[in-house]
């Protein structure tokens, strides 16, 4: 008897480092060459990416995919990291021609494709995913508005990156500081609210960053009548659904249409309650999640 498997976007390769460079503050850029046959990630998808044994850590660290660039049977997949602990130190030591397990692309990405005037947000190291969606808009011959803000200027990572690829794909950039170091002084929200009278309605915004930022978007977003949707981090082990780790508060409407629906059904997606970040997000729309229980 023949057993129908249900259909899997992603896969496990081996990929192998084409460059490694030195970012600001000490971030890095990472391209990974992978065979072709690996799914094309979309902005906003991340993968997971585990070191050779041996390895001082024992699982894979989830990374969003920054770029994607298609060179004939090869795909070399982009990358903007901090080596903050054991495991992204490792990452960073890694020289041309050396392997590393990847496994994607996984979860939600941004729907670029939503009607409306895109708004991208990127706050610090944020910027990764929403340099691709920028990308991915311009490709579709879509302008967008970029909100990139850090608590000082050494602190917009890529900042240079950013205004190249808007500058060259007709993006509109706003920058702001905490502390008036560079742009404006203030948040992305104060931006927000200084921009939205000048646009189209609805705004449709799609925000990367620490979770204190996204949930001030969300709220915006709600109290505004815009759309955001909101790139979350969660510690992940399998990215894949299965450990249930990575669980984030579901909104009273999101619980209710859960039960309404049996969108639960798949036992890799999150039940009524909680949702999981690595399935049912990264990317979530903001009344998707309850903003007072998100750590
Ligand atoms: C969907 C997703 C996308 C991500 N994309 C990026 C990215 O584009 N660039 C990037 O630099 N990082 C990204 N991260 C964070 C990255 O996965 C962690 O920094 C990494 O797992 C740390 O591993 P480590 O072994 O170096 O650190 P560990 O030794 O495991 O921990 C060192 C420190 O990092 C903190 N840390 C561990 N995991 C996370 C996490 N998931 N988020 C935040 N802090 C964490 C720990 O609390 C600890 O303080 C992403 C995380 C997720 C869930
Ligand atoms: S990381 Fe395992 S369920 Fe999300």
């Amino acid at each position: 008897m023949s057993v129908t498997l249900p259909k899997r976007a992603w896969s496990q390769v081996s990929a192998t480092v084409r460059e490694q460079r030195d970012y600001a503050e000490g971030f890095r850029w990472l391209d990974l060459d992978v065979p072709a046959s690996f799914g094309a990630p979309v902005a906003g998808q991340f993968v997971q990416l585990l070191l050779d044994s041996p390895s001082p850590v024992l699982l894979p660290r989830p990374m969003s995919v920054a770029g994607v660039t298609r060179r004939g049977s090869k795909l070399t997949i982009g990358f903007l990291y901090a080596p903050v602990g054991t495991g992204t130190r490792v990452l960073a030591s890694l020289e041309p021609g050396e392997s590393v397990h990847i496994t994607g692309p996984l979860g939600q990405g941004f729907p670029l494709e939503e009607p409306g005037t895109p708004v991208l947000v990127a706050g610090g190291r944020g910027l990764a995913p929403l340099l691709m969606a920028a990308e991915s808009l311009a490709k579709a011959r879509r302008s967008c508005e970029f909100v990139f803000g850090a608590r000082n200027k050494s602190l917009l990572i890529g900042l240079n990156v950013a205004k190249e690829v808007l500058a060259k794909r007709g993006g509109r950039l706003h920058l702001c500081t905490d502390d008036g170091s560079r742009g404006t002084k203030g948040n992305v929200v104060d931006v927000l609210d200084a921009l939205a009278p000048r646009l189209d309605a609805p705004l449709v915004i799609h925000a990367c960053g620490p979770h204190a930022m996204l949930g001030a978007i969300a709220r915006w977003a709600l109290a505004n009548g815009a759309r955001a949707h909101l790139a979350m981090e969660s510690v992940m082990a399998c990215g894949t659904g299965v450990c249930r780790g990575c669980p984030l508060p579901r909104s009273a409407e999101a619980r209710a249409r859960v039960l309404a629906t049996g969108d639960e059904a798949s036992a890799l997606q999150g039940n009524p309650d909680w949702a999981m970040c690595c399935t049912d997000g990264p990317v979530f729309e903001a009344r998707e999640l309850d903003w007072d229980r998100v750590e």
